[in-house]
């Protein structure tokens, strides 16, 4: 483990704060993978790597539990300790891709769409939310828009903000168009399976990002097991072939704190 010493933090929402630290190995992050950061004295816990600038390296942290509520009590100067990055990264394939994100799922799809922008890939970023107040990362991607083109689409359950519904009913607007060749998503497990089924109907290659509990990341404690896999190595994202390996436990099954399965 590296520790880092936290430069800068930035307030996204009530609930989500973005801190950015200096780490060489970090900022060698493929987007999608993920690091474990150690919060002292509270815990350690996995988190998507959500921008990289030189060296410059971020996470974007929702506050759920005892650790990420540490963590965004922590202010500019503290420390943290970081190892990683871990897991397997989204791929780019094909020339039009539909990139959608939920909630703080976004965070990873940050980097992937800066990477297909890069690659000049054709790009649609859905990003929905339950209502304005929660859209992370609208500023950075209108940013983004002014160097580069490609189509943004917001969706709020209370229409609040962009299109009033999910961001999957946008995702199925976009996929029935027929210029999508590779569906790539991060978000809640009932999104991604929503996500998943969509593709499957408009025989579309998707890249999923799943969550599951993480302890030692690197393959040893069986924690993040679903199904065949273990999510810190042979995930965190996982193509369609894999996922209808593990489609009797997606959306619905996860393994708790004794290592039971148990109702996500
Ligand atoms: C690969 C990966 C990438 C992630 N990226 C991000 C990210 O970029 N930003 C972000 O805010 N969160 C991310 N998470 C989720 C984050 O790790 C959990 O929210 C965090 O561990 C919760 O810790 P806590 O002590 O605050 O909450 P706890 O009190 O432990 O739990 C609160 C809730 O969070 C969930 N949770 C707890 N621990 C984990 C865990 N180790 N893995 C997954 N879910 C957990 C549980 O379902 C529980 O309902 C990611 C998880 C994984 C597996
Ligand atoms: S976190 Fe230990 S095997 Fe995946």
């Amino acid at each position: 483990m590296r520790t880092v010493s936290v430069q800068k933090v930035v307030t996204e929402t009530e609930l989500v704060k973005t801190f950015y630290f200096e780490d060489k190995i970090c900022a060698s992050t493929e987007p999608g993978q993920f690091i474990m950061v150690w919060i002292p004295g509270v815990d350690e816990i996995p988190l998507s790597v959500s921008s990289i600038n030189g060296d410059l390296a971020s996470v974007t942290v929702k506050e759920v539990g005892e650790a990420t509520r540490a963590l965004n009590n922590m202010k500019e100067g503290e420390i943290i300790g970081v190892r990683g990055p871990f897991g397997t990264h989204y791929k780019i394939v094909g020339e039009n891709a539909l990139v959608v994100g939920g909630g703080v799922g976004t965070a990873p799809l940050m980097l992937l769409t800066s990477k297909l922008l890069e690659k000049r890939v054709k790009t649609t970023v859905i990003e929905g939310a339950k209502t304005q107040s929660e859209l992370l990362f609208v500023d950075q991607l209108a940013k983004l828009q002014q160097k580069n083109s490609f189509e943004t689409i917001y969706t709020t359950d209370d229409g609040s903000y962009g299109t009033k519904g999910l961001a999957t009913d946008a995702a199925e607007k976009v996929l029935s168009s027929g210029r999508v060749d590779a569906v790539y998503v991060c978000g809640n497990e009932t999104m991604t399976v929503k996500v998943y089924k969509l593709t499957e109907k408009y025989k579309t290659p998707l890249q999923a990002s799943l969550e599951r509990f993480m302890y030692c990341a690197i393959g040893i404690c069986g924690s993040c097991v679903i199904g065949k896999y273990r999510v810190c190595k042979d995930g965190p994202v996982f193509h369609q072939t894999q996922l209808k390996e593990v489609e009797s436990e997606l959306g619905k099954l996860k393994r708790d704190l004794k290592g039971e399965k148990v109702s996500l």
